[in-house]
């Protein structure tokens, strides 16, 4: 019989946040106008939002194709100054959505970058598993052409509030990175991940993998889309942020369009999820190991 270790509350107070569901165009520098209203306007609204999230893809179409002609370096880029001026302006966290990021090696990566209220770089995760698929008379869709997979799960200190892991996208259907980043020593309050899914994966699994990472963790876990793209005729995102608790209720979802969503993370839900269905300390790992208490998972540095 093993006991239940004495609870630590991995959010030690309540985060209130928004995500930007805006879509993007051609433009970059329109983009990224764009952006920095939304920002404004999320921030300026009482009380104050302590986290800001942007979607997948927030500064260039969503197209394989493009990546290489909007890919920037790291740190020194357009977006990465961007983003971290206005985290600095307006003393918020902001999980930087996704862009395509330029190594000094010349390769692409999906990149997600999270600024702390100082503009200081906190966490960057390069997306995991790249999207390829093949269908015979259907659609073909390789990532790996023009990008290539991070190696590391990312696990981060989000200031006084705790421990958060983030992925991008298609990175929300395995279970490994959440569970990484949710179990000892990481105990992480949150999976946040920027996504676009189209409008048949959206319906289908959106909500399904948001919810189903959210129970299996016992997390709260947040996903920001770009909006859809109707006149556009590009790439059409679901839509749909959400944000779900950590017992897989729905507490936030936007609709397809532009817009901010708000929501607050209320620290009491964790430990009350956790103690109702007790899954964190009751796991069997003599029947089926322990790949994340044996070593060998790969994680940022916290
Ligand atoms: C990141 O990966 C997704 C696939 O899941 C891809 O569709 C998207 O365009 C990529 N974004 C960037 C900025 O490279
Ligand atoms: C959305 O993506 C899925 C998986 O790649 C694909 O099978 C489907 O045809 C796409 N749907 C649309 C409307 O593009
Ligand atoms: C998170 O979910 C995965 C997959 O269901 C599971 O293997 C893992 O043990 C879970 N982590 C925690 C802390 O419950």
């Amino acid at each position: 019989m093993s006991i239940a270790p004495v609870l630590k509350a991995p959010l030690s107070k309540s985060l209130r946040i928004a995500l930007i569901q805006l879509k993007a165009g051609a433009d970059k520098l329109a983009n990224l106008a764009k952006v920095t209203k939304f920002i404004e306007d999320a921030t300026s609204r009482t009380p104050k939002v302590d986290l800001v999230m942007l979607p997948e893809c927030f500064n260039s179409p969503y197209a394989v194709d493009q990546f290489a002609n909007y890919a920037e370096s790291i740190p020194k880029g357009e977006t990465t100054e961007l983003l971290s001026s206005l985290a600095k302006k307006h003393g918020v966290f902001i999980i930087g959505g996704s862009i395509p990021e330029l190594s000094p090696d010349r390769k692409i990566y999906n990149t997600s970058l999270t600024f702390n209220p100082e503009g200081k770089i906190i966490a960057k995760h390069r997306k995991a598993h790249l999207f390829d698929i093949d269908i015979p008379n259907g659609i073909t869709f390789q990532e790996s052409l023009t990008l290539t997979g991070g190696d590391k799960a990312t696990v981060f200190k989000l200031g006084e509030y705790g421990n958060v892991g983030l992925g991008i996208c298609y990175d929300i259907r395995f279970p490994e990175l959440a569970s990484i980043a949710s179990r000892s020593p990481n105990n992480a309050f949150a999976m946040f991940y920027p996504g676009a899914f189209n409008t048949t994966t959206g319906p289908l699994h959106w909500h399904l993998l948001a919810r189903a990472r959210a129970v299996d963790n016992e997390t709260f876990v947040v996903l920001c889309s770009p909006a859809r793209d109707v006149e556009g005729g590009g790439y059409q995102a679901y839509g749909h942020s959400l944000v779900v608790d950590p017992l897989g209720n729905i507490i936030a979802e936007a609709g397809e369009g532009e817009e901010i969503l708000y929501a607050e993370l209320d620290e009491s839900l964790l430990p009350k999820a956790r103690e109702g269905i007790p899954v964190h300390y009751q796991r069997r790992f003599d029947i089926y190991g322990d790949f994340v208490g044996d070593g060998t998972a790969k994680v940022s540095d916290i």
